[in-house]
């Protein structure tokens, strides 16, 4: 099966280019093994990947135009040549290795911890089956940036807009019922850009491994605003 990878090495003085390899494809092949099989062919060949199982969301990278991780992506039924790129928006070190510090700099700007102001009880904090439910759909997000970085907003204003990441974790403490900071978590997040730069564009919604839905979740974050201003 044909490959194409993108190669860049900042001291090689070359301009990035797209280099092809063939690997022989075994039954259940995932992309993350087509990568180590190119990684055998050419040691320099560089990409982050760990868990191997969908977990870690280090692997993620865009293969025929959209984001994914390449670990839970069989390479049965990719259009060939496969045209493997660093996730698109970020600045790139090396091949398919990206600087992801403005994504993390922006997902810790929700402070993605609890908050309370009562004195913290001996034993843990309840929350009913119904609270727990609402936790769903928001929780599972395995940081792999596919989103954020298929998001034309985040492209354009990653120091402004949070991003989908961002936002569905801001969503997932502000739905958490043991959180007591929401009027502080909102208030951080009026203006024009760091919620409201979202256009409802979907491309986080396309991409998400996990089948999350950041577009709702900020839906979720803008009704609460507005019901806050009422
Ligand atoms: Fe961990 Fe793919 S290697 S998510």
């Amino acid at each position: 099966m044909k490959f194409r990878v993108y190669r860049y090495s900042p001291e090689s003085g070359l301009k990035p280019y797209m280099q092809e390899f063939v690997v022989e494809t075994t039954r259940g092949m995932m992309l993350r093994d087509a990568l180590l099989a190119i990684q055998e062919q050419d040691e320099s060949f560089a990409f982050r990947h760990s868990c191997g199982d969908g977990v870690c969301g280090s692997d993620s990278v865009n293969v025929n135009g959209l984001n994914m991780l390449a670990c839970t992506t069989p390479v049965a039924g990719l259009r060939q040549p496969v045209l493997v790129r660093p996730l698109p928006g970020r600045p790139v070190i090396r091949d398919l290795v990206v600087d992801m510090s403005q994504f993390y700099k922006q997902y810790r700007s929700v402070e993605p911890w609890l908050k309370r102001q009562d004195p913290l009880p001996e034993h843990e904090v309840h929350q009913s089956p119904e609270e727990r439910d609402k936790l769903d759909g928001l929780h599972e997000c395995i940081l792999c940036g596919c989103c954020s970085t298929a998001c034309p907003s985040f492209w354009w204003n990653p120091e402004k807009f949070l991003g989908p990441q961002a936002l569905l974790t801001a969503c997932r403490f502000l739905e958490d019922s043991r959180d007591q900071a929401a009027e502080e978590r909102l208030d951080a997040l009026a203006g024009p850009y760091k919620l409201f730069r979202c256009h409802s564009i979907m491309n986080c919604v396309e991409v998400c491994p996990k089948g999350l839905n950041p577009t709702k979740a900020i839906g979720r974050i803008k009704a609460k605003m507005l019901k806050g201003s009422l």
